[in-house]
């Protein structure tokens, strides 16, 4: 056992519901570690009361959860930064070449080596990955995600059209092959399994069917997709399934609606939609670097919360030009601002943290700091950079420190970085 004393950050509740009495501050607060586990948090003398014998490390940082990143794509790490294409035209110029090239497995090993060190070195502790059409593009991130003792959560990608030759696989072996690396991860150490159709518009409808069948035999197991991200994808949609009343209907057909689904973007919806979302207590991943970046559109983050979707935040690397979730949190505060609903800052932290784990039904597990917990942390220098400092020094309650984090913060900001219980990374 041992305890990290320093500035605290916890939840109380969901900022979406209760305001900024979400946002749970201690000044003088502490967490109690065993096992790779929180077993106490909460101001400091009560903490180091009931732990008498446990050594007390004292840290000037903010001491607060992980960052989960609940929608990525780790193969992507090498295009990060590709100019000048919407959509469509991305994933055939940068993305399916960049993919095909995991068919060496060095590849996707050296590729998740690079892709955790940047995770970690931004204070991002769990990430919810689409791997490949490979079987090994997800056994080198869940061996990696191992290494480093952080959790992951990750599939293999399926998808038997609209893609070139090498990047297409059939109904059937996505089926099998899926089925055998649930087998083989989910559950195992820190890694679950995601079941993972890329879009509708790269499956077959045999193809969709067999995703609905995995899910229904493996109901612990999540669903990851994309949904409406872009107009022409929404026609395209429209042209492939005719007969489905919009983008949603079809997963809905096919059993991928449900409480273990997350879609990535959601931005383009019909009323249906929303209402349909809410009612099957899908998530939705907001992803506001992507959407910017890819020049997508503007995610109705604060609208579809209101109706009860449920949402988190996610980086869409390589769509999202950048790992870091302060940069995220301060693009999703900007499409907030262009949508005439700014976010809090407390609700903009809680979909990186609490509502990301809750969108990967990871809450109680990850992004809160609770007894019983993964004692996934991030120590957060607000002196990091002059301007920050500067900036810090003027605030007047946490919320205002915390959107000075988010605006003015980058890497350098991420003092340390812990997954479960072991420092991990330093800066
Ligand atoms: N839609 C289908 N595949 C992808 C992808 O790799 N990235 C993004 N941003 N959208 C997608
Ligand atoms: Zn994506």
């Amino acid at each position: 056992m041992r305890v990290l004393r320093g500035r605290l950050l916890r939840w109380a509740g969901s900022p979406f519901e209760i305001g900024d009495a979400a946002l749970a501050w201690e000044e003088d607060g502490a967490v109690a570690i065993e096992a790779g586990r929180i077993s106490a948090a909460g101001p400091a003398d009560a903490v180091i009361a009931a732990a008498p014998e446990a050594p007390v490390s004292r840290t000037a940082h903010i001491i607060a959860p992980g960052f989960v990143d609940c929608h990525l794509h780790y193969p992507q790490t090498g295009i990060l930064a590709s100019w000048g294409a919407t959509l469509i035209d991305w994933l055939n110029r940068y993305t399916f070449p960049e993919e095909a090239g995991f068919a060496d497995r060095s590849r996707a090993e050296a590729t998740a080596r690079a892709f955790f060190a940047e995770t970690l070195r931004n204070g991002t502790t769990a990430t919810a990955s689409f791997a490949t059409i490979h079987a090994h593009s997800v056994d080198a991130y869940f061996e990696e995600a191992a290494r480093r003792g952080v959790a992951a959560i990750g599939g293999r990608v399926m998808m038997d059209r609209n893609a070139p030759e090498t990047l297409r696989d059939t109904a059937e072996r996505a089926h099998d092959e899926s089925a055998a690396l649930i087998a083989r991860w989910h559950g195992r150490g820190r890694a679950l399994y995601a079941i993972s159709p890329r879009f509708a518009p790269t499956s077959s409808e045999a193809q969709l069917e067999a995703a609905g069948a995995l899910s229904a035999a493996h109901p612990g197991c999540l669903v990851q997709t994309h949904l409406s991200e872009t107009e022409a994808e929404i026609a395209w949609v429209r042209e492939l399934f005719p007969w489905a009343a919009d983008y949603l209907a079809v997963y809905d057909r096919f059993g991928l609606t449900g409480p273990a689904s997350v879609f990535g973007h959601a931005i383009h919806l019909e009323a249906r939609e929303r209402a349909r979302l809410a009612e099957a207590g899908a998530a939705v991943a907001h992803c506001p670097t992507s959407n910017l970046f890819l020049g997508s559109g503007a995610c109705d983050v604060a609208g579809l919360a209101a109706e009860g979707v449920r949402m988190g935040l996610a980086s869409d690397i390589g769509g999202g030009p950048g790992f870091s979730m302060l940069a995220t949190m301060r693009a999703a505060y900007e499409i907030g601002q262009l949508r005439g609903t700014a976010l809090t800052p407390a609700a903009l932290w809680w979909l990186a943290t609490a509502g990301s784990a809750a969108a990967l039904r990871l809450d109680g597990e990850l992004g809160d700091l609770v007894p019983g917990s993964a004692a996934d942390l991030v120590l957060l220098d607000p002196e990091a950079t002059p301007v920050l400092a500067a900036r810090c020094d003027r605030a007047e309650s946490p919320s205002e420190l915390l959107f000075a984090l988010i605006m003015l913060g980058d890497d350098r900001a991420v003092a340390e970085t812990w997954a479960a219980g072991r420092p991990v990374h330093r800066r």
